[in-house]
C-alpha cells in the first residue's frame, strides 16, 4: 500500500475524512502526539488499529471526540453515568469544561454503544478532544468518534511529526495528514473518575497532575501499581502502563542523577556499561553542551560522543524529547544514555516517566 503525506487543505480533509467513513486508518495530528485514527465504533476498523500497529488486544484505545459535544449527548450516547453521584457529575463537568479541548484523557463507565474492542473488555473507556485544529477539523468532517493510539508500532517511540509517522507506518495506511510538529510533544495526562468522583492518575502527560489537583482542590490518587509498573498487563488500572514502552531500538540507560552531580562512584557501573561501544549517544538537558562535554570526555576517552540536547525547562523540552530519542536512535551510536530531567515538576514528572519505560534497567543480572 502506498502511504501518501497530505497538507490539511480542505479537500484533503474530505479525503481523509472519506476513507475513514469506508473503514480505512489515517494518521492525524495532535498537539499531543500524532494519532493512528480509525472509525471508533466500527469493530472492522478498531482491529486494523490493533494489527497494524502489532498492538495487543489487552491495551484500550482512546476515542476523540469533536469539540462542544455536551455532557448529556456523551451521556445519551457512549457513557452510562447511571451510578454517577451529582457531586460526580459536577466534577465531571468542569474537568471537561476547563480542560477540553486539550491534553486530558477521561476514563469513565462506557455504554454498550463502545465496541468491546477498543476499551479491551474493560467496563470503562477513555475519551478526549484534542486541541490541534486539522483533528478538529477531521472530527467535524466524519462525525463520529475516532479511535487513535500513537502513531508508532508497539512499544515504540510516539511520533511528533508526519515524518516520524512515515517511518513508523508507510506500507500500511493509505494517508498521513500533516499538521506539523506537535506542540505538546507528550501523550495526554490519562485520569480516571470513579462514581463517587474520585480522581485516580492513570498516566502523567500533557496536563501536569499539579494543575488538575490545584483545579480540584485535592491531591490525586496514583494507581497501586505505580512505583514498579509491572512488564505484564495483568492486574494494572491502565492496562498500557507497561514497564518497557517509548522504547528506541537501541539500549538506552537512564543515568542515575544529572552529568554534573553524578558522583565518582557513580562512573564505574556507567563505565563498565558503555566499554566496547565505539559511538555513544547521549541525551542532555542543557542550553550548553561545553560544560556537559568537559565532564563527559575524560570518562569516555576511547568513545565518540554523539549529544542531543533539551532545554531544561521541561514544557520546552517536552515537544522535542521524542524527536530527539528518535534522532539518537536513528545515529551511528550503539548505545544511549539520558539525563533525568532537572525538574520533576509540571512536565519533568512525564518526561521522567517516558525516559523510565523507555530505559534498559542497569546490569542485567546474568542468565
Ligand atoms: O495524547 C494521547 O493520548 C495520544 C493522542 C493520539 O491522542 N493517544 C495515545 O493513545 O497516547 P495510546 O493508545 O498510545 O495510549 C492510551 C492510554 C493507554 O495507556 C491505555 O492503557 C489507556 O490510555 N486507556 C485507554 N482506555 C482505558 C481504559 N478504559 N481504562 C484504563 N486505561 C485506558
Ligand atoms: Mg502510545
Amino acid at each position: 500500500m502506498q502511504t501518501d503525506i497530505l497538507s490539511p487543505s480542505s479537500g484533503h480533509i474530505e479525503l481523509a475524512a472519506a476513507a475513514l467513513r469506508r473503514g480505512q486508518l489515517v494518521a492525524m495530528p495532535t498537539e499531543t502526539v500524532y494519532g493512528l485514527a480509525g472509525h471508533g465504533l466500527d469493530t472492522a476498523a478498531v482491529a486494523q488499529i490493533f494489527a497494524v500497529k502489532e498492538r495487543p488486544h489487552f491495551n484500550p484505545l482512546i476515542l476523540h471526540l469533536a469539540p462542544a459535544i455536551p455532557l448529556e449527548k456523551l451521556q445519551g450516547w457512549l457513557l452510562d453515568l447511571a451510578e454517577f453521584t451529582p457531586a460526580a457529575r459536577e466534577r465531571l463537568e468542569s474537568l471537561c469544561t476547563t480542560f477540553w479541548p486539550g491534553p486530558l484523557t477521561l476514563v469513565l463507565p462506557k455504554s454498550a454503544v463502545v465496541p468491546d474492542l477498543v476499551s479491551s473488555g474493560l467496563p470503562t473507556v477513555a475519551l478526549r478532544v484534542p486541541a490541534h485544529p486539522v483533528a478538529q477539523a477531521l472530527l467535524q468532517a466524519v462525525q463520529m468518534p475516532l479511535a487513535a493510539p500513537s502513531a508508532n508500532r508497539f512499544g515504540r517511540i510516539s511520533p511528533t511529526s508526519a515524518q516520524a509517522v512515515y517511518a513508523e507506518l508507510s506500507g500500511r495506511i493509505p494517508y498521513i495528514l500533516d499538521g506539523g510538529n506537535c506542540s505538546v510533544g507528550l501523550e495526554s495526562t490519562v485520569l480516571k473518575l470513579s462514581p463517587e468522583g474520585i480522581p485516580t492518575l492513570l498516566r502523567p502527560g500533557g496536563i501536569p497532575v499539579e494543575t488538575l489537583e490545584a483545579h480540584l482542590g485535592l491531591r490525586i490518587r496514583l494507581p497501586a501499581d505505580w512505583a514498579n509498573a509491572s512488564t505484564h498487563s495483568e492486574g494494572l488500572e491502565s492496562p498500557g502502563q507497561l514497564r518497557s514502552h517509548y522504547a528506541p531500538n537501541k539500549p538506552l540507560f537512564l543515568l542515575p542523577a544529572r552529568v554534573l552531580q553524578l558522583q565518582p562512584a557513580d562512573w564505574q557501573p556507567i563505565q563498565s556499561q558503555v566499554s566496547g561501544h565505539a559511538h555513544v549517544g547521549i541525551l542532555g538537558f542543557a542550553r550548553d553542551p561545553e560544560k556537559l562535554l568537559e565532564r563527559l570526555q575524560p570518562h569516555f576517552a576511547e568513545a565518540i560522543l554523539h549529544l542531543e540536547l533539551l532545554d531544561p525547562d521541561p514544557s520546552l523540552a517536552a515537544p522535542s524529547l521524542f524527536d530527539r530519542l528518535r534522532h539518537l536512535d536513528e545515529g551511528s551510536a550503539t548505545l544511549l544514555l539520558a539525563e533525568p530531567p532537572p525538574l520533576r515538576q509540571g512536565l519533568g514528572h512525564a518526561i521522567m516517566d517516558r525516559l523510565r519505560r523507555a530505559s534498559t534497567p542497569w546490569n542485567p543480572p546474568p542468565p
